[in-house]
């Protein structure tokens, strides 16, 4: 009887995400005694009656590595812990149904779990392990918040993404006299927007770690526009960046529009666009760099099933490959530390950070 691992991937999705299940296919299939299965749409694959799985063979996942997004589909709701269940009237209650998640683990004959997600996700790997579940986890997100690992898959193609449209966005700046306001994603952690901000060229960068003036921003802006109102600037905004007395409440594309209000507002001299980048940094093929990186964290996280290090998550770290336990993964973010060389290296190209 062949050892059989199911693969869980939970959280918004991100360009690797069918890389790194791929690389886990490929992986096990170099040894004979080991079956991959897939739990479609998260853990709603293996609670369903009957399971919505997938046997994941390497014809299935042959040349899935450049694919957006996750042949498995994903969720960021369906917590086990939390999960919503129909009641006998109809209604919908949310209960915890982690030991049917077990049962069910044990009837059919899961050996290992691997379970792909952010750090909300691996909250939920943690409790599973503490409750006997064989799981090893792997980082993924856009965000790049996970502290636990150099980059998390994903991060640089989003910040790719982001960087083109900086790109293009000054180019239509340029040409109209104008103000082009880029928000970008990220959560809580300005990676995306600092990177873009520097590989773009933008003139201003707010980021959640560091609470912008508003006076600040307008004097970078207004330092690009000659007396007879010619010049152009780009703010690269994150999400989740705020006024010093804002309330950090991140509502996707509402930061961008707040402070074209406030430009508008004190009737700023030249004309301001917004755009929300929003979920093309999610979608689309990951670049190479993302496609290594979770081709390296597949492999690893199989072989960590394979030596029975059960608690465990594949990380990338100074340059190595290796594995952290699930405990120390908790609640450790990687926010942008305001001594990181990008910082400076914005700073002394010019970019204001509106402090
Ligand atoms: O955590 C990744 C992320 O893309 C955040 O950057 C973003 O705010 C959020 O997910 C969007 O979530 P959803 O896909 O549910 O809109």
């Amino acid at each position: 009887m062949k050892k059989r691992i199911l693969i869980v991937n939970s959280g918004g999705d991100c360009p690797g995400m069918n890389a790194v299940i791929r690389a886990i296919v490929k992986r096990a299939h170099q040894e004979s005694d080991w079956e991959i299965i897939g739990s479609i749409n998260g853990f709603d694959g293996i609670l369903s009656e009957p399971l919505e799985i997938i046997r994941l063979t390497e014809k299935r996942v042959e040349g899935i590595h450049p694919q957006g997004g996750t042949i498995l589909t994903t969720n960021n709701t369906r917590n086990p812990y939390n999960y919503p269940v129909v009641q006998k009237d109809g209604s919908i209650k949310n209960e915890d149904v982690s030991d049917k998640l077990i049962y069910n683990l044990k009837v059919f004959g899961f050996d290992a779990v691997i379970h792909i997600g952010g750090n909300e996700s691996h909250k939920i790997s943690l409790k599973l392990y503490q409750k006997g579940v064989n799981i090893v986890g792997i980082p993924k997100t856009i965000n790049n918040d996970l502290a636990i690992t150099d980059y998390s898959f994903g991060f640089q193609t989003a910040a790719q993404v982001a960087t083109e449209a900086v790109d293009k966005l000054i180019t239509t700046a340029r040409s109209h006299n104008r103000v082009l306001i880029l928000e970008v994603m990220g959560r809580d952690a300005g990676w995306i927007a600092l990177h873009a901000a520097i590989a773009g060229g933008a003139n201003v960068c707010l980021i959640p770690e560091i609470p912008f003036n508003m006076e600040k921003v307008v004097k970078k802006l207004t330092s690009k526009y000659s007396t007879y109102g010619r010049g152009y600037a780009n703010i690269v905004v994150a999400e989740g960046a705020h006024f010093k007395d804002g309330d950090g409440k991140i509502i996707q594309g509402s930061i961008a529009r707040k402070i074209a209000a406030k430009l508008k507002e004190i009737n700023f001299e030249a004309d301001v666009r917004e755009t929300i980048l929003g979920h093309l940094q999610r979608g689309g093929s990951p670049i190479a760099f993302d496609r290594i990186l979770a081709t390296e964290l597949g492999v690893k996280a199989f072989e960590l099933v394979k030596e029975k290090k059960f608690g465990t998550m594949a990380i990338h770290k100074n340059s190595e490959l290796s594995q952290i336990s699930l405990e120390k993964v908790i609640n450790q973010y990687n926010k942008v530390e305001l001594s990181h060389n990008l910082i400076h290296t914005a700073k002394g190209i010019g970019i204001s950070f509106g402090d």
